[in-house]
């Protein structure tokens, strides 16, 4: 289904992010750095838009690009540009949404403990809704909406207790999670909406959690909440069910987003809200890579450990979600047999933990070959440090034979301004 949507591949033996040699990249702007494909970044986004835009008749559906996944402001004007709205979950995302030229009133503000300067931010700002998450938040969202004369668009956050088959660390929408308020809680704040003068009741919101390969955590979601809009006051005008598609793996097949829209139809049309979704990883992660550089390579308990130039700093993911990301060598020898092995590979850090990937299947690299880490365009840079002292990548942006720095890799002085 998303073969076209495939924009690193090999071309004579040599891995290109577009039309672009990604070894070319790694000359030019050195290693580790993060390599973009700005087609990959809209083809994704307009999948998803042509798939959810016009399902609701009369309601176009609100595409609100998860900010967190990768908050590159060249990404965010790129997506801006296409008609994308924003997710965000903290002032400092909402700024960056803002300086990208992405408009404030296309803006969901999300996120569990919201500070009061967030809060007045976002009602400044005029976004269009802010997705509460507490009777406390509301309360405090009521006094600060007064105090300045405002009235804030709110939709609840509620949480579905809907379970969902992914990492422990991915899920938000089992009972017991700090996400969202209950049903009861949400339906009597519905009940009391009158005390809350200074509040617009515009919707609902749920969110199963991330990496979510089937439909049916979506229609459940939908499903549990029901008797809340049965009870909204007023007619609903947002229902936002939140993102988490899972991508493509070779474990296992990611969420088509037009599968699960033909799945979700019947229920939003019955709902008959504007449908808000928050997809990030599905359009940031497939759009981006990291190239690194093999550093050395040992033995150690009879296993080949290559080290690279990109470490857990980097890319987290591996040691904080055993997330298995596919590798390739950058350059492989066309011709004849290739000569493959079974290597863990680990990055410079000094942390045990720090594997990039483990029993990977790779050509054999010797330090100075070139390596490509697949699928790192989400929660990529976005969750990246400067532990150990180690200056953040740069990030590269491609479009067809043209790379651009849309980043500059940090330097030492970056590193030690504000001590
Ligand atoms: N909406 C809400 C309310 C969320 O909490 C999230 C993700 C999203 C949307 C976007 O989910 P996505 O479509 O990207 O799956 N750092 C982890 C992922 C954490 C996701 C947190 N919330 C990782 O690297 O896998």
């Amino acid at each position: 289904m998303t073969d076209k949507l495939q924009f690193f591949r090999r071309i004579d033996g040599a891995l290109h992010a577009e039309s672009t040699p990604l070894a070319d990249v790694a000359r030019e702007y050195g290693t580790p750095a993060y390599v973009y494909s700005s087609a990959s970044f809209a083809g994704r986004f307009q999948y998803i838009y042509d798939a959810f835009a016009k399902l609701v008749p009369g309601r176009e559906s609100l595409i609100a690009y998860s900010v967190k996944a990768c908050s590159n402001l060249t990404i965010l004007r790129l997506l801006a540009e296409r008609g994308s709205a924003f997710d965000v979950v903290s002032g400092g995302e909402l700024l960056r949404v803002a300086r990208a030229g992405g408009d404030p009133s296309r803006i969901i503000f999300a996120g569990v403990g919201k500070r009061d300067d967030e809060l007045e931010l976002a009602i400044d700002a005029g976004v269009l809704q802010i997705n509460v998450e507490s009777r406390g938040e509301l309360d405090r969202l009521q006094t600060i909406a007064r105090l300045r004369g405002a009235r804030a668009r709110v939709a609840l956050r509620v949480n579905p207790e809907v379970d969902a088959d992914t990492h422990k660390h991915l899920k938000t929408g089992a009972a017991a999670s700090k996400f969202g308020m209950s049903k009861s809680d949400a339906a009597a704040i519905l009940g009391q909406n009158k005390q809350y003068t200074n509040i617009e009741f515009a919707g609902l919101h749920v969110h199963v959690g991330s990496m979510l390969s089937a439909c049916d955590p979506y229609a459940n979601a939908i499903e549990s909440v029901r008797e809340l809009i049965s009870v909204f006051p007023g007619p609903i005008q947002t229902f936002d069910f939140g993102g988490g598609f899972a991508i493509d793996r070779a474990s296992a097949p990611g969420l088509d987003p037009r599968v699960l829209a033909e799945k979700l139809a019947p229920s939003l049309i019955k709902i008959g809200a504007r449908p808000i979704l928050e997809p990030g990883r599905w359009i940031a992660a497939p759009s981006g890579v990291i190239i690194t550089k093999v550093v050395d390579r040992k033995q150690s308990g009879g296993r080949t450990i290559v080290i690279v130039d990109a470490a857990m700093n980097d890319l987290i993911r591996p040691a904080l979600y055993d997330a298995v990301h596919p590798m390739e060598k950058i350059k492989i020898n066309n011709s004849g047999s290739r000569a493959a092995e079974t290597v863990d590979v680990a990055g410079p850090v000094c942390e045990s933990g720090d594997f990039l990937g483990r029993n990977v299947q790779l050509d054999i690299c010797e330090p100075g070959d070139l390596i490509a880490i697949l699928d790192a365009g989400a929660y990529g840079f976005s969750m990246a440090s400067n532990y150990n002292s180690r200056p953040r990548p740069a990030e590269i942006l491609v479009s067809g034979a043209h790379a651009r720095v849309i980043r500059r890799r940090e330097t030492f002085d970056d590193l030690l301004r504000g001590e």
